[in-house]
């Protein structure tokens, strides 16, 4: 229902512009969390520009701003920044730092909120539940800062978090997007190929990054586009090494590593599977598995030919692997 998407749309905006209010007017927000994003390293430019907010570390006080300018209670649930239970109601971003989440057009959808102090009890991130406007498989963080600059690179960096996003930004590589923690979707992806047929992989150096990465290559390759993959230092994430470089330093790093996604798995996989005849058979499937959902059969040819090098097997065995592999799938 339009007006009803209208509706929430607004009561977002509105919480938006009221979580920046507590952030830079507030004595709590100013004291907390402005200071955790100083502390992270982030520009007074940076803040501004992402629309960074807080919100009050009490029950109910962002619900009672909003009912008192006359947002409907529906709405204020049903886009989950009120939680209502009974006649309570609380709001959800309670203590924490926020991150607005946009649409490719401005529209704010949803809010990602952290924690500031690590505590096991509670989640790290709590995000904004889906709603009418808000459905997480098909929304990327920072497409909307980061569109023109993806079609002029004719690239775009995909990352984990909203601060992988904001830091690079700040460093001065603004192509970059987020999957937000979600797997990445087939719908996510189609995003960025209005834009680029170019993705370049940046996933965290730790061993959920390498699965996220593995995951993410055969969904890229199934729309034909075509995927590089970067890796970081164990426990660094793009934006601890976004942090500690320059600009021209981030982006050295990044042409020199950045690998095909033949050589990415070629270079994971076989470092498991060095002299051992049926890891490396294994391995060499993977690869022909994830060529086969190119759609473009030329390119498909020059994957192979690649293949064969890199895991110096010959062509023909792998043209036959991959002759069984698609008459399999269809
Ligand atoms: N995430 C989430 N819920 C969690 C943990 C993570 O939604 N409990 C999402 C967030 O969007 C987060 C992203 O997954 O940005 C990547 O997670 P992680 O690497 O753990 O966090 P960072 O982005 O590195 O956040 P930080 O640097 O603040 O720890
Ligand atoms: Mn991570
Ligand atoms: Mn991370
Ligand atoms: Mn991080
Ligand atoms: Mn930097």
């Amino acid at each position: 229902q339009a007006n009803e998407r209208e509706s929430l749309y607004l009561v977002s905006e509105f919480a938006n512009t009221y979580f920046q209010k507590i952030l830079h007017k507030t004595d709590q927000g100013k004291s907390i969390g402005l200071s955790y994003f100083k502390e992270r390293g982030f520009t007074d430019e940076t803040i501004k520009k992402f629309d960074l907010g807080y919100g009050l570390n009490e029950w109910q006080a962002f619900t009672d701003e909003a009912l008192k300018q006359g947002y409907n209670l529906d709405y204020l649930s049903k886009t989950g920044l009120t939680i209502v239970k009974g006649d309570k109601r609380f709001d959800r971003f309670k203590g924490r730092v926020l991150f607005p989440i946009k649409s490719m057009s401005g529209r704010v959808l949803g809010f990602g909120g952290r924690i500031l102090i690590a505590d096991k009890k509670a989640a790290k991130y709590m995000n904004s539940p889906e709603s009418e406007i808000y459905y997480k498989s098909k929304v990327l963080y920072g497409i909307y800062h980061a569109k023109q600059a993806i079609a002029k690179e004719d690239n775009c960096y995909l990352v984990e978090g909203y601060t992988d996003v904001i830091q690079f930004h700040q460093t001065g590589i603004t192509n970059v997007v987020s999957s937000s923690g979600t797997a990445l979707t087939p719908d996510q992806i189609r995003l960025i190929n209005r834009l680029t047929k170019n993705i370049t992989v940046l996933f965290d150096g730790d061993a959920a990054g390498m699965r996220a990465s593995l995951r993410g290559i055969d969904l890229i390759l199934e729309q034909g586009m075509n995927v590089k993959v970067c890796t970081f230092p164990e426990g660094e994430d793009p934006d601890s090494f976004a942090k500690q470089n320059t600009l021209e330093e981030l982006k050295a790093y990044l042409t020199d590593n950045a690998k095909d996604f033949i050589q990415f798995k070629a270079s994971i996989l076989f470092e498991e599977s060095k002299n051992d005849p049926i890891k490396k058979a294994d391995t060499v499937r993977d690869i022909v598995n994830s060529i086969s959902k190119i759609p473009d059969q030329i390119k498909k040819e020059i994957y192979i030919q690649e293949c064969a090098r890199i895991m110096d097997i010959s062509e023909s065995v792998l043209f036959t692997t991959l002759a069984q592999i698609s008459s399999k799938a269809s």
